[in-house]
């Protein structure tokens, strides 16, 4: 077996499958576009997914890459020795091209001879076959001509050959390869789909044959395609003969820095090891999702919330070893200059992943303490076990505890949490909130009378229009409407020019001649995200809020409004100035 560290593995799969006719093309963001069922990117298909329903890629028919993902459904299991929140995914894919007899084949030449693993280390499964697709002999019939044995060859349900992504889009039937870790079998029935640690999946080969709608109805695709994803942290891993992911290169470091840091070894005691490897995980992860070019923040909602939990959960295991004030930065550090070559973003990012991390840890060192202590003390009181909604609502809003990290708690002290109580608790929050947040900004409009209302409309239209001629990414940053004038900043780097200010003036023009009717929907937030609402109340936790679609614009705000577009009369720009640095300043009327 070759040794290959982490930057060598990269590089021989892309070099394996440059040869065998793969464009290679680099990672896309952690954060997907345009997908409202996913908060981040959890699998090398997710950025391919319209090339994989037949859209043309402008590279080739044959790609390959290593994609950066993130998943926190296992997080649970984040600790043992092959699970991560983040990770590098190798993947090649056949567009309509090459299909079960080329892909398995170059699967089992890359891993016996590019990486030369010994044939008999490796196990297979292969689709068991139910009423909508038939068993997958084909496959296994592949695998056998390769030299795996019978034994060796898996066949399982849709459970556990089956991949798609979770809500609508390509799926199939999948075969995955897997590293005998020479353990013992668990029992008679030992196979792949047993969690005991005989078996470490490192390859999963997907046959996208189907469409699968938003009902779960399959629909055959005109062409099939092959989607493959490799782990690069478990296949080092494997490669090195290591017995966790944390010895490979990709974690080392951190690790030593954590030890030295807590003074102590990752390996003194089962907590220990646990807490080392869940604090060295969730840190690589945040410095991915800050570094990441669509970087997210911490916050209450959506990929932030995500992050804030992660970083919360390394702060309180960090508690457990004695990790000091401060430790979140200098572990990030020794990620930043690991990563930097390769996702050169990471490097360009720094400044801001230190910063965010010192702010967010900060912010809860200084609630954890007072916060476990109310948690203590409700142990101690509750005699059913149960933490009832209001309780796990107070650790939340007042000490900072996502639920998540409430239930955690509550489970290592055979307690449970009443989340259908803490979900009711914070909804009545959000209720009072909103009705606070539209008050504050119809307060940010000098007035509700006719001409502030429609001027209110017309700024709406102003900022879509910005966004069609500028970019979608231009970003608003505030605004503050008069019934004279109505003024509205967002970030943008330069000037408008003399051509733009007077395109984004007809546009909103044009919406105001077609004498629209303003309409007014009250949705969750996650319907208003996927109609394809922008949102001003990003930050806000509302359950429920109201989108206003006001000519071509949509978005979610608290109002009022113009009844129709045709009350407006004739949008002028007066003045195009900066407001500050990065932030453009625009003054506009209705004459
Ligand atoms: N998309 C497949 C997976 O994530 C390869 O397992």
């Amino acid at each position: 077996m070759k040794k290959l560290n982490s930057a060598q593995l990269r590089a021989a799969y892309l070099e394996y499958f440059k040869s065998r006719g793969h464009a290679v093309i680099n990672t896309a963001s952690l954060i997907p576009e345009n997908d409202p069922t996913v908060l981040f990117t959890t699998a090398g298909m997710h950025p391919l997914v319209p090339y994989l329903l037949g859209q043309k890629h402008p590279a080739s028919t044959r790609l390959t890459d290593v994609q950066i993902c993130a998943r926190t459904g296992d997080i649970d299991e984040v600790g043992d020795a092959s699970h991560c929140t983040f990770f590098e995914m190798l993947g090649n894919w056949s567009l309509g091209d090459y299909f079960k007899k080329e892909s398995i084949s170059w699967s089992f030449g890359f891993l016996t001879e590019a990486l030369g693993i010994d044939v008999k280390r490796i196990a297979v499964s292969v689709f068991a076959g139910d009423e909508n697709c038939k068993r997958d002999d084909e496959s296994a019939k592949i695998w056998k001509s390769l030299g795996i044995p019978s034994s060796a060859i898996f066949f399982l349900p849709k459970e556990n050959n089956w991949w798609g992504l979770a809500g609508q889009g390509p799926c199939g039937p999948d075969t995955e390869i897997f590293i005998d870790t020479g353990k013992k079998k668990c029992g008679p029935d030992c196979s792949p789909a047993c969690n005991c640690g005989k078996y470490l999946e490192i390859w999963n080969n997907v046959f996208m044959q189907y469409f699968k709608d938003a009902n779960g109805k399959l629909t055959p695709l005109e062409k099939p395609n092959v989607d493959t994803g490799m782990g690069l942290e478990r296949t080092v891993c494997i490669l090195n003969g290591f017995k966790s992911v944390y010895e490979t290169d990709l974690f080392a470091d951190a690790v030593h820095k954590i030890e030295e840091l807590c003074n102590r070894r990752a390996d003194a005691d089962a907590l220990t090891q646990r807490s080392v490897r869940i604090v060295a995980d969730h840190i690589r992860t945040a410095v991915f999702m800050l570094g990441d070019v669509k970087g997210v923040t911490p916050s209450n909602v959506y990929q932030g919330y995500v992050l804030r939990r992660l970083l919360r959960r390394a702060i309180r295991f960090g508690r457990f070893i004695d990790l000091p004030n401060g430790a979140l930065q200098t572990v990030a550090a020794i990620y930043i200059e690991k990563y930097k070559d390769v996702y050169p973003f990471i490097a360009e990012n720094a400044e801001k992943i230190i910063s965010e991390l010192v702010k967010e840890e900060e912010k809860f060192a200084k609630t954890l303490v007072q916060g476990v202590k109310e948690f203590e003390k409700l142990v101690k009181y509750i005699p059913d076990k149960k933490i009832n909604g209001k309780s796990a609502f107070r650790l939340y809003d007042t000490y900072g505890f996502p639920l998540e990290m409430t239930v955690e708690m509550a489970e290592e002290v055979g307690f449970s949490v009443d989340t259908v109580g803490f979900a009711a608790a914070l909804e009545e929050h959000q209720n009072k909130s909103r009705v606070g947040a539209e008050q504050a900004f119809k307060g940010g409009l000098a007035d509700s009378s006719e001409t502030t209302a429609n001027l209110h409309s017309a700024t709406h239209m102003l900022h879509e229009a910005l966004r069609r001629v500028l970019g979608g990414e231009i970003k608003q940053r505030g605004s503050n409407i008069t019934a004279e004038r109505s003024r509205f900043d967002f970030e943008f780097g330069r000037p408008l020019t003399p051509e733009e200010i007077q395109t984004v003036e007809n546009l909103v023009n044009g919406e105001i001649k077609k004498a629209l009717p303003v309409i007014c929907a009250e949705t969750s937030v996650d319907e208003a995200k996927s109609s394809g609402a922008i949102g001003v109340f990003d930050n806000k936790y509302d359950e429920r809020v109201k989108v206003y679609t006001v000519g071509f614009s949509k978005e979610i705000c608290g109002g009022p409004h113009a009844a129709n577009t045709g009350d407006l009369g004739t949008f002028s720009i007066q003045k195009e100035q900066s407001s500050s640095a990065g932030v453009r300043r625009i003054y506009s009327v209705l004459k």
